[in-house]
Parts: C-alpha cells; structure tokens; sequence
C-alpha cells in the first residue's frame, strides 16, 4: 500500500532508523485513538511505543504546552533560570524512592539519560566496568548500546563497543531462560541461579562501578522477574558499593502499577531513569540520583543546550498531575490483573498463546509455535498483529525473536475501549489459528526483534 509519504520516506530516512510495522500514517490523536488521513480511529494498545500514558493530546497537557509556548519557547538553562524545569526536578525527587537529598538532570530520550546515569555512576565510583542483563535494553547512543544485551552478538558494533568493560549476567526470565527453569514453579531456584551468577561476575571481576537493570524488562518482551530477584540485585550492589541505576524508562510514572517499576520490589536505587512518558509526548528524560553522585561530574558544561526544555517540562508536570489526581497508578495496577486475568484464559484457548504476563498496565504475550515446543513463533506474533490493526487495534511486537506482543494502553483508556481492544485482539488471534492471514501480509514488516 504505497503512498507517496512511504515512498518518500523510504528515499529520505535511513532504514536503520526505523522498525516500520505497517502503512500506517497518523495524522491526528485523542484519547487512545489514532487517527489516519481517512479519519479511520485505531485504538493504540502500546500507548506510543509506551510513550502516551494518559493518552493522546490529553487537553491538560494541550493547554499547559499552549500557555508556555505563547510566553517562552524556551531558554537554554545552562545560562539562566527555567522555573519549569525546576518544578519538576522537584516533583521528581519527591517522587522517587528515598529519603535523602537528589538532584536532577534533564534529557531529551532515554538513550542520553542512560548515557549521564552511567558517566555519573562511571565518575563517582572511579571504576570502569558496569554490569548489565542479558535481552536487556537501554537505548542507542555509545554507553547505552553498550549495555544493551538484546543487541549484544547481533548488530555488527561487538568489535567497537566498550563491551570489554561490560559484563552480562542472565536476567531470570521465568518463562525461558538458559537453566531451562521453570521460574513460576520455582521461582526460588530461578532467582538463586541468577543471584549466583551475579555475585560470581562481582567477585571475579572487580572494579564494577554500577549494575543497570529493569526492573521489568521492557524491549526483551515484558519479562517480569521473581520478585526476591531485584532485592538481592540491590542487596549485592549495597554490600560492594556498587550503585544500582534503575532504568524506569519504560517502566516509570505508574505503568506497573507503582509510580516506578522498583518500588514493587521495595528497593531504593541510587540513580533512577526517567523517559518516554515523563515528557507526555514532548522529548524530556530525567536522571534523579542522590546529590553527591551528579555533583562529582567535572563542571565543564556536561549539559545539553536546550535541556530541561520548558515546554516538554510543564507537559510533564500537567502529565504527572493527571495520573495523581485520577488515581491512575492505582488503576493499572487493578485493571493490570484484571487484563492479565483475561488473556491468560486466552491463552487457554490458543495453543500458539506461550506465556502472560506482566505488571500494571504492561503486558506482554509470548507467542510460539505451540506450547509444548516454546519455540517463538515471530511469524504468528507479527499476523496476529497485522490483522488487529486492520481490525482498528495498533499492538506490536517486542523480545529478541520478536515474538511477543505488547499491550500497554495507557492508564485511563476509558472500560469500553479496553474491552474493545481485547475484543479485536482475540479476533486477531482467531483470524492467525483460522489461518485468515497470509505469510505475504507480514513479510515486509521490518519490527522489533528484526535485526
Ligand atoms: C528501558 C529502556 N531504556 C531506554 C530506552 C531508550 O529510550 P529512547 O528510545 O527514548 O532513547 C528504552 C526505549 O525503548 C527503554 O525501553
């Protein structure tokens, strides 16, 4: 379905920067609508690859962009003052866990943010090495890429990462991992496991100046960790001095159900990372850290020209303001067990249905060839999602194989909406076991998981 805004992005835009699914052009968006130039309304069940907790062009936010855009764009705050960016550092670090004095610097995606939390972390310790997880993603400028164990072996950059300082230890991902444990049966021995291969890599290793870690893995397809897990990972990095930065880039603001995905497991890291919702669709990320850790960093003007834009921080502030007042963190966390509840029966019904799971209002369902084998299945994941889209459902696809799809809607989408989209979602998987969707619909599809 060539038009001439695909094919001119096609000449215009290099292919690896873009995973494009389907042509698909949103022109327009309200709620959890989008809408294409025909006025065709879609429900959008990722939220903007995770990006419109509380919807499209939320009028909250309109009318707060609205009133700075008319006074002040914006003016770079490495010079003068911006009270904006200043509120919100404060809403943040009241915010986020722990008790004691934080500071906060401002970015534009999570991919910067992740690359100030590891220099600071790199900075303060003095040591060079940084332990990571395996399918973890953590964004796509050098110190992130480097981190990122889903890219790690397959995108041709091994030889010039820094991955040499970079030491990757297996995330426990109940549903498959390399034990080839079962880790919701026995959640103990997954976690013991993978508690051990950590506490290995930090004794042989030495000189670890930071652990990254999800608290949900995100991009490696909605991998929910047993719950003791990311206390020990936090307990290891306490008694050796380690620092522990939380990548809430996915995760935060209230999408699992807590304002940030670590809060579930009651740890306190020393640098969160905060993206993609915080700016409620304008570019913003912030990194919160205890005081003394971004103050080490040399005053040299570390700090980009237009960061803590004025604009993207009063559309976080009205962003943050909405999901309090309406009790929103509250209601992914209900509507999250309610869903989950509902697509497991799914997967009852559907033998290429593998795994359910998730938090809060993030969910993922792994798709196989069929249960018994576990073998992912990208082929059917990428037709169950072609049709829901052209059924007026946008759900795509996360995991190394590509192979789970991701229902994130955001936290308000209105009861009659959320039963739609699970109804068009059950079509879809229907359509796939009917064998309604031909391997051609899906074979241009470039997706996550397609490198
Ligand atoms: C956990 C996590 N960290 C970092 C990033 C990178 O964020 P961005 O794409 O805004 O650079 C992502 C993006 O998917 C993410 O999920």
């Amino acid at each position: 379905m060539a038009t001439s805004i695909t094919v001119e992005e096609e000449s215009l835009i290099p292919s690896p920067f873009v995973l494009k699914y389907f042509p698909f052009i949103p022109v327009k968006g309200r709620g959890c609508r989008l809408f294409d130039e025909a006025g065709r309304g879609f429900i959008d069940a990722t939220s903007g690859s995770g990006v419109y907790l509380i919807g499209f062009n939320h009028e909250e936010v309109v009318k707060e962009v609205l009133d700075q855009v008319r006074e002040l764009f914006n003016y770079t705050t490495l010079y003068f003052y911006n009270k904006p960016s200043i509120d919100l550092a404060k809403t943040l670090g009241e915010l986020s866990p722990g008790g004691f004095s934080k500071k906060v610097v401002f970015g534009f995606s999570g991919s910067d943010a992740l690359e100030i939390a590891l220099m600071a972390s790199l900075h303060y310790t003095g040591r060079s090495r940084i332990i990571s997880f395996s399918d973890s993603f953590h964004g796509t400028l050098y110190l992130p890429l480097g981190v990122s164990g889903i890219l790690r072996g397959s995108i041709g950059f091994d030889g010039l990462l820094a991955y040499r300082d970079v030491l990757f230890v297996e995330y426990p991902n109940p549903y498959r991992n390399k034990w080839g444990v079962d880790g919701y049966e026995q959640p103990g021995e997954l976690t013991n496991l993978a508690v051990g291969e950590l506490e290995k890599a930090v004794r042989e290793t030495g000189g670890v100046s930071s652990i990254v870690v999800e608290p949900v893995q995100g991009d490696a397809g909605i991998v929910v960790p047993p719950r003791d897990f990311v206390r020990e990972v936090a307990r290891i990095a306490g008694e050796n001095n380690i620092l522990l930065v939380d990548d809430e880039a996915q995760t935060g603001l209230g999408r699992t159900g807590a304002w940030w995905g670590i809060q579930h497991y009651g740890v306190t890291p020393d640098i969160v990372v905060s993206a993609k919702a915080l700016g409620g669709g304008f570019p913003l990320s912030a990194v919160i850290a205890r005081s003394e850790i971004l103050d080490s960093l040399p005053r040299v003007g570390l700090g980009f020209t237009n960061m803590g834009h004025a604009v993207s921080c009063r559309a976080a502030l009205a962003t943050i303001r909405v999901v309090s007042r309406e009790g929103l963190v509250d209601r992914a966390r209900l509507l999250g067990v309610e869903v989950l509840k509902r697509l497991g029966e799914l997967g009852e019904k559907y033998h290429f249905i593998g795994d359910v799971r998730g938090l809060g209002l993030m969910i993922g369902v792994e798709v196989v060839e069929d249960r018994r084998s576990r073998k992912p299945s990208r082929l059917k994941a990428l037709k169950i999602s072609w049709s829901a889209w052209r059924r007026g459902l946008i759900i795509t696809t996360l995991g190394r194989q590509g192979n789970v799809l991701r229902f994130m809607p955001p936290l308000n989408i209105p009861r009659e909406d959320l039963e739609e989209s699970l109804r068009i979602l059950e079509e879809a998987v229907r359509d796939v076991a009917e064998g309604r969707v031909p391997d051609e619909a899906v074979e241009n599809i470039g997706g996550w998981g397609s490198w």
